[in-house]
């Protein structure tokens, strides 16, 4: 079976890109390269995983690929307020050019959306029916992506699946555009005190991205398009100050000083995903942030060494 992955050199893109190779898929990879890391790319050619140079945005047919995976992506919510325009031409319309070019050729579409879309939830933990409200530029293109999706599936045929992905974590992520355990990572390694914005009380859904990339395997594998949409997280809640003691635990730089600085304005105060019904259906186990830390660490040993 041969698989495409747009944004397949970014942080989720490349990781994917290796789960799936290494359980013997077709992988290719469609990247523009401006967002990707030399760390994801190296990986990739490790692995002898092709990789076309392109934006999705000039995509051309893309014939010949029985599943798409569409993960390229403007991901950063600060810059998409600064950049609200760029936000919405590459994730809206870049999507549209996908969901065009390859659902107009029968490919089967994974869309990688975003907890994002809920904005700040009424509701804990977020079920999938909860109201739609995106609190920013970047949320909002996420989105007008699964709108996309859903109205180019009706017109040209295709199946589909949306993935709604709460935080995930792994090796590879941009550092520029990277959440809070990279932050931390890199605070720790230097032996810099870790950077806590408000009490620390506030929770996130951490989601280690093989099991992502587990989801995306069994929805390929057993062929579950079902033009669903469904939350990815563990439905456990982390408070960024645990999140904090467990990076330092791992680490074992338990002597590091945590810094609490003024709460950014926007944020989030809790957020985790209700899971149901992606447990129901893929029989998924999650891996515990301790663990994911761990293997983390050790896939980017060669990044630090
Ligand atoms: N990382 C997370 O926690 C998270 C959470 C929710 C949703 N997502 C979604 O998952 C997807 C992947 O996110 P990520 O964290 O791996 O981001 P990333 O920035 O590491 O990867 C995105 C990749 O897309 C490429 N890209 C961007 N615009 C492109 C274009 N026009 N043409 C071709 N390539 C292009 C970039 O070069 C980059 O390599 C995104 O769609 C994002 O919205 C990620």
């Amino acid at each position: 079976m041969r698989i495409l992955i747009t944004g397949g050199a970014g942080f989720i893109g490349h990781n994917l890109a290796i789960y799936l190779a290494e359980r013997g898929f077709d992988v290719t990879v469609l990247d523009s390269l401006e967002r990707s890391t030399e760390f994801a790319v190296n990986r990739l050619r490790e692995r002898g995983i092709p990789i076309i140079k392109a934006d999705i945005r000039n995509l051309g047919d893309c014939g010949g690929f029985d599943v798409v995976v569409h993960a390229a992506a403007y991901v950063s919510v600060p810059e998409s307020v600064v950049r609200p325009i760029d936000y919405i031409e590459n994730n809206v319309v870049g999507t549209a050019k996908v969901a065009h070019e390859c659902g107009r050729v029968s490919a089967r579409i994974i869309y990688l959306s975003s907890a994002a879309v809920y904005g700040n939830p009424i509701k804990l933990p977020i079920p999938e029916d909860h109201p739609i409200n995106p609190l920013s530029p970047y949320g909002l293109s996420k989105y007008l992506g699964e709108l996309v999706i859903r109205n180019f599936s009706k017109v040209y045929g295709f199946r589909y699946v949306i993935l709604r992905l709460f935080n995930v974590y792994g090796p590879g992520q941009n550092p520029a555009y990277a959440g809070v355990i990279s932050s931390f990572i890199e605070r720790a390694l230097r032996g810099e005190p870790l950077v806590i914005y408000g009490d620390g009380e506030q929770t996130r859904d951490f989601i280690y991205v093989n099991d992502v990339a587990e989801v995306i395997l069994r929805i390929i594998e057993s062929d579950l398009f079902d033009n669903g949409i469904y939350n990815i997280g563990t439905g456990r809640p982390t408070t960024i100050n645990e999140l904090a003691r467990i990076v330092m635990e791992v680490l074992g730089r338990d002597d590091l000083r945590i810094i609490h600085e003024k709460e950014r304005p926007g944020d989030i105060r809790h957020s985790y995903a209700d899971v149901n019904r992606l447990v129901s259906n893929f029989k998924i186990t999650f891996t515990s942030l301790n663990k994911g830390l761990r293997i983390m660490l050790n896939d980017m040993n060669t990044l630090y060494s």
